[in-house]
């Protein structure tokens, strides 16, 4: 028996999971496929040139058992963007559709039930699997898309965390691949965030890599900050553009606040009643500690165990409508079966 109340955020083997190849400069038909693994080259591009890209999106069961997506079409958006960046194939929409929707719809007893504050994480990726030695694009690519039942991102839930300043790594270039979902972005990361969190903080602070004056984003998620009735968050060329965070900006401006998306100086820190993080995994996730070690200064918010007012009104408002709990008044979500 699954305890749907107590998941990790962590891979766990569903039915099916969804492909489609690339060849000869076509999408091929969709497959269901009953294995966890792919067979491919040694020399594939995606293993040592990094041609691989990545979506996560969720999957909600609400009240009357139906299976709710959240924005999926942004989606498919974006992982078209970050593979036109790396020199892959755009995604059609209605490949991208079907893969998501057969997916969801094959494994919709792995959706978590209504009320236990999980949901199904959906994982899809674009991989060059064609074999190359030089540094050229793959001939041949793959679509996966797989998806796990998962609790919270962070250990304890919607509970406020500490992130830490980093300046001695960047996890992107100015001009770089920060603003798409690439996996060189995460691997750029990884020994920072496994450095900051055997540190007891739940993720880096990353500053922007040119001047290392503005933040950017933390590691898995954007950053904003509250203030005097205004949603701030970061303008950047080297950040992810967060759905999550789109969504909680036209839900503070639906909310009467001002909205700002501009450059946010490190010191403006002094200044915000509310800061957090926010995406996908991380949902809402409020911060109540900055620490910048290098200044020797700390930034606090409130407390570790209150949520700001603001950032709790917009979490309710945001987790209500993908849960079917409030009305989905801006047409976000679209349902499965
Ligand atoms: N920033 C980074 C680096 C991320 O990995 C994510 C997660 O997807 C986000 C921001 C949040 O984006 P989204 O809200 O679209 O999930
Ligand atoms: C997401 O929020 O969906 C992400 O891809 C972030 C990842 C580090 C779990």
């Amino acid at each position: 028996m699954t305890d749907w109340g107590n998941l990790p955020f962590s891979y766990k083997k569903t039915k099916i999971n969804t492909r489609c190849s690339y060849t000869n400069g076509s999408w091929g038909n969709i497959e269901i496929s009953e294995s966890e693994h792919i067979n491919m080259h040694m020399s594939a591009t995606c293993l040592h040139y990094g041609q691989e890209c990545f979506e996560g999106l969720k999957a909600y069961r609400d009240k009357q058992g139906n299976i709710r997506l959240f924005r999926w079409e942004e989606n498919v958006k974006r992982m078209s963007k970050s593979a036109a960046r790396l020199g892959m194939p755009e995604i059609p929409h209605d490949i991208f559709k079907s893969c998501l929707f057969s997916l969801v719809s094959q494994n919709a007893e792995f959706v978590p039930p209504y009320g236990s504050g999980a949901f199904l994480y959906i994982r899809p990726l674009l991989i060059g699997t064609g074999a190359q030695l030089g540094l050229s694009a793959s001939k041949d690519y793959l679509l996966v898309m797989f998806c796990s039942p998962v609790g919270a991102y962070f250990k304890g839930g919607f509970k406020p965390v500490k992130v830490l300043v980093e300046r001695a790594t960047d996890r992107a270039a100015p001009l770089g691949t920060g603003n798409v979902k690439v996996g060189g972005n995460y691997a750029a990361a990884l020994n920072t965030t496994l450095r900051v969190q055997s540190q007891g903080y739940s993720s880096a602070l990353y500053l922007d890599p040119k001047e290392k004056k503005y933040i950017d984003e933390c590691g898995p998620a954007n950053f904003f900050g509250i203030k005097n009735n205004t949603y701030v968050t970061p303008q950047s060329a080297s950040i992810l553009d967060s759905i999550t965070n789109s969504s909680l900006q036209i839900l503070a401006a639906h909310f009467g606040m001002k909205v700002e998306k501009r450059q946010v100086p490190l010191e403006e820190l002094e200044t915000f009643e509310e800061v957090g993080q926010c995406g996908t995994a991380a949902v809402l996730t409020p911060i109540y500690q900055i620490v910048d070690a290098d200044e020797n200064k700390n930034y606090f918010f409130g407390s570790a165990d209150s949520v700001g007012k603001i950032s709790l009104q917009l979490y309710e408002t945001l987790v209500g409508i993908q849960y079917g709990d409030v009305e989905d008044t801006f047409g976000w979500i679209s349902i499965v079966k």
